[in-house]
């Protein structure tokens, strides 16, 4: 008999990890909350929010479950992690004190300047006219960024004066992030290219996943408002290996480190937002988990079980860190319902997945989709994750777009230029 295996979430990152798990031989049983209709192909979907920490302990206990895995930030910055350990449970996560490290700014930025881990200069406000004044002295661009958690939206890169007020404004005194808007980071803007670092630790120890990155703007080119992701890929030529060194070096060593000094031991998943300039890696935010979408083709690289290093990241001992990684390149397109990441319409059927799926070295990960009358539907901004493996960085890209082409719904919307500054790069 394997384990249970509880994996939290219902998008894109979640059908990855439920896909990937289901095919452990260690596992016998996978069940995710809420889950979604792509997820419901490798696990019994129940009907718990993701973010209703209570219910998932309740369940957990009541069904003997194994090993928690949480794919969201919010389940975790509200003590699921600690709920769960409470109960003896296993859970690959950190506790509610390391998950401050995304859900404060304020708390990830002061533990990168008490332990001089490279980041962009910042101060902290809880006033308003302070911040106003402080944010007209600064040179543009500027950045702000309210202090909770705000679904994606709580950060601007402001360019003019003018628009760094009207989003102070919007943080501080609309509140339209709530409490997270409390407080506030004014930071300097760095220039560079961005990147994702994940790793998997258990507070002292770090196994890297390879690089990724994600594509956070909506439109082709960059353009257009910030949005979950709208595609990603892996590996990121930015990062070297020399860069990789000194991320592990500068930033999650370090880290790691200054957290057991202030009495916290991180477990789980551990994800960097990198700006790269001239190989010098910052911390642009850090994420206590696996980045959506760049799970999806991180997980189409990796060839060997995933599970053991969740079980060891829950276990708080990373004893076998052996991982297999596929050295192919690996491209996820995000498609979307038209209007995202604003106002979309649902409820229109998708058609064209098990032709896309037929392609070789295409998976078509779920997340905003449900089942209405017997048919699939969009339910959500991002849809539909079409991941491909190819020898080049080109083919994947290839693959992938030739599987988003069999797909269609009233609507749809994706960029067409996902991987581009990689390959750009490559022919540099
Ligand atoms: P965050 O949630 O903090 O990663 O911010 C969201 C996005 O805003 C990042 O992915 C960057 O594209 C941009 N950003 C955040 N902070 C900075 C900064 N200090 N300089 C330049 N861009 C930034
Ligand atoms: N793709 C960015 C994130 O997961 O936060």
């Amino acid at each position: 008999m394997g384990i249970s295996v509880l994996v939290v979430g219902g998008g894109g990152r979640e059908h990855a990890l439920a896909w990937k798990i289901s095919q452990s031989p260690l596992v016998s049983k996978v069940y995710a909350a809420p889950g979604n209709p792509g997820i419901a192909k490798h696990a019994e979907c129940v009907r718990l929010a993701a973010d209703d920490v209570k219910a998932l302990r309740d369940f957990v206990v009541a069904n003997g479950i194994d090993l928690t895995v949480v794919g969201p930030e919010a389940p975790l910055v509200a003590g699921l992690a600690d709920l769960l350990s409470e109960e003896g449970r296993l859970v690959c996560g950190p506790g509610r004190a390391a998950a401050q490290l995304e859900g404060s700014k304020v708390f990830m930025k002061s533990i990168l300047r008490k332990y001089g881990i490279p980041t962009a200069g910042f101060e902290v406000f809880d006033d308003y006219d302070e911040a106003e004044q402080h944010v007209l002295t600064r040179k543009l661009p500027v950045v702000i960024k309210a202090d909770g958690l705000a679904a994606g939206k709580g950060v601007a890169v402001a360019q003019t004066y003018e628009e760094a007020v009207t989003f102070l404004k919007e943080v501080m005194e609309r509140r339209a992030f709530g409490a997270a808007g409390d407080r506030v980071v004014v930071e300097e803007c760095l220039a560079g290219e961005e990147a994702s670092y994940i790793v998997f630790t258990d507070g002292h120890k770090v196994v890297p996943l390879p690089s990724s990155q994600d594509h956070k703007r909506v439109g082709d080119d960059d353009q257009g408002p910030n949005t979950g992701g709208m595609g990603a890929y892996s590996p990121a030529p930015v990062v070297t290996p020399e860069v990789e060194g000194r991320v592990i070096r500068e930033i999650f060593e370090p880290l790691l480190s200054g957290l057991r000094a202030e009495g916290i031991t991180y477990r789980g998943i551990l994800y960097a937002g990198l700006m790269i300039e001239n190989g010098a890696p910052r911390v642009l935010e850090f994420n206590v988990r696996f980045g959506d979408p760049e799970a999806q083709p991180l997980f189409l690289r990796l060839s060997s079980d995933l599970v053991p290093l969740l079980l060891q990241c829950a276990q708080g001992k990373i004893t076998d860190a052996k991982m297999e990684i596929d050295p192919r390149p690996a491209v996820c397109v995000v498609m979307a319902s038209g209007g995202y990441p604003g106002r979309y319409s649902k409820g229109h059927p998708i058609e064209g997945i098990e032709e896309a799926e037929r392609l070789e070295g295409v998976v078509v990960f779920h997340a905003g989709t449900s089942v209405d009358r017997g048919m699939l539907v969009n339910s959500g901004g991002r849809v539909l994750g079409v991941t491909a493996i190819g020898d080049t960085l080109d083919r994947a890209i290839d693959r992938a777009y030739i599987a988003v082409d069999r797909i269609n719904w009233e609507g749809v919307y994706y960029r067409s230029d996902i991987g581009k500054k990689a390959l750009l790069k490559g022919r540099r």
